[in-house]
């Protein structure tokens, strides 16, 4: 029986009561939600909001999946709680089909922990990788969004990700103080469009050499001193200001952590799970990583659940230690039951296949939306992750918002093409945007119909109009 909600009530409270994300007091407005299901959120008047955003990439196998849902309820009449001294058939289970099903053919994984959020899934890639390498520096890269936990967040390079804008003093950009306490470097990004070294791609391919981006990160890193840099941390993909690498770029970058002898920790948080069109985004490249990091797909963020998963080394090291780092909830039995219930759900449907097959009508329809739209500079994706990058000029890429990705997110946002778009598809029913300002970061769970992709273009192609008409 579903209680009688009063959402007026419910809406004053969420105004009164908490802390939000994103806006300030007296920006906020809150979207009431009343219910999910696959790819739509429903409000209290039944409105379909069609999410192409799939809640910050995290729902992988759709909202509510039916599957997922039983075999949690199952579940939750075996288990209230234990924790992480004590083993359950799900915490097992998940790590045996993380370790052997998932990644068996690549060969690389041996042992995996399981946390809470993907920030502290990335605090254990970085915990490990230190103890294991002794070295206390991890090279991360410009634009990278690895999590606000203040490990995480030393090593997350967008800018204002762990600020605050002032509303009093408005563009007074204020970071936490003390919060970036781990040493860390920051090494270029793959941004080809944009390159920041002054490079472009592909005339910056020369046979034999590395690519620019790649000696500079080696220039760095061998500046700051191999003694110091024990690894460097990669969103395998940009996602959160989503960049998709070249395909020599990561190739090249393993190569370069062998030849420098540091650890490659790969952060699949938000790409991995079949969000590309293969179970994880690094596969796409031929190339295997030391340390990986996993969290919203792997468990359709039904519930919270993450996991850092090592290569034989790293386990063999970590095995000959007590390790003494614990977490009241790493482990939890529910969470466990839901990344059992998704993998069994995801190898049964294949839906990396899915997003694979999807993903190319995707693709198609955006480059369509090329031919109408000048506005459109650069489409580029796989599966159900595509980046679309809105200019002022096609041939020269100038952006519209000159900051781009080092915007510091203060001032008025709604002027951002992402933004314009954003209120605009609404207008259609449908969600869809970024979090950066000319750039669109475009995909819906992996199991999505063309009849919905159809509606998401249609909604893109009638919000672009607005952006065209600002150039
Ligand atoms: C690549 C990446 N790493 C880490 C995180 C942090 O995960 P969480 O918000 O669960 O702490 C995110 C979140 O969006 C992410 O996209």
């Amino acid at each position: 029986m579903i209680r009688e909600i009063n959402w007026e009530e419910i809406m004053r409270w969420d105004e009164k009561y908490l802390i939000h994300t994103w806006a300030s007091a007296q920006e906020y407005h809150g979207l009431p939600i009343a219910a999910t299901e696959g790819n739509y959120l429903i409000m209290p008047d039944g409105t379909r909001l069609l999410d192409f955003f799939n809640q910050l990439y995290c729902v992988n196998a759709g909202q509510r999946n039916p599957y997922i849902n039983a075999r949690i309820k199952e579940a939750l009449d075996r288990y209230g709680f234990l924790w992480d001294a004590y083993t359950s058939d799900y915490k097992a289970t998940a790590a045996k089909l993380i370790i052997e099903d998932l990644l068996g053919k690549d060969g690389w994984a041996k042992k995996v922990r399981f946390a809470n959020t993907g920030g502290e899934a990335v605090e254990l890639a970085c915990i490990f990788a230190r103890h294991f390498t002794g070295k206390p520096v991890i090279a991360t890269r410009e634009y990278s969004y690895h999590g606000y936990s203040a490990g995480a967040g030393s090593v997350t390079a967008m800018l204002p990700a762990k600020s605050s804008i002032s509303k009093a003093e408005p563009g007074v950009v204020q970071s936490v103080p003390g919060a970036v306490v781990s040493p860390t470097m920051v090494v270029p990004a793959p941004f080809c469009y944009r390159c920041s070294i002054g490079h472009t791609y592909p005339g910056c391919k020369k046979k034999g050499e590395k690519l620019p981006c790649i000696l500079a990160t080696e220039r760095l890193i061998r500046n700051k001193g191999l003694d110091q840099v024990g690894a460097i941390i990669t969103e395998t993909i940009h996602g959160a200001s989503t960049i998709h690498p070249p395909a020599e770029y990561l190739p090249q970058l393993r190569q370069l952590t062998k030849e420098l002898g540091i650890v490659w920790i790969t952060d699949e948080i938000l790409v991995g799970c079949g969000r590309t069109g293969s179970w994880f985004a690094y596969q796409n490249y031929g190339v295997v990583p030391d340390i990986m990091t996993v969290a919203k797909g792997i468990v359709n963020s039904q519930i919270p659940a993450s996991a850092c998963i090592v290569n034989e080394e790293i386990a063999a090291f970590i095995d000959g230690h007590r390790w003494n780092h614990v977490s009241t909830f790493s482990g939890h039995p529910i969470a466990m039951a839901g990344i059992v219930a998704t993998l069994e759900y995801m190898l049964e449907h294949n839906l990396p296949e899915k997003a694979r097959i999807s993903g190319k009508y995707l693709g198609k329809r955006l480059h369509e939306l090329e031919q109408k739209h000048k506005s459109i500079g650069l489409i580029a994706g796989s599966g159900q992750l595509w980046q679309v990058e809105l200019v002022k000029d096609r041939k020269t890429g100038e952006p519209i918002i000159a900051a781009d990705r080092n915007s510091d997110f203060s001032g008025d946002q709604s002027k951002w093409p992402s933004k314009v778009v954003m209120y605009k598809a609404i207008e259609k029913g449908v969600l869809i945007g970024g979090f950066v300002p000319n750039t669109l970061r475009v995909g819906a769970s992996l199991e999505v119909t063309n009849e919905e992709i159809d509606q998401a273009i249609a909604a893109l192609d009638y919000a672009l109009d607005f952006v065209d008409a600002m150039i």
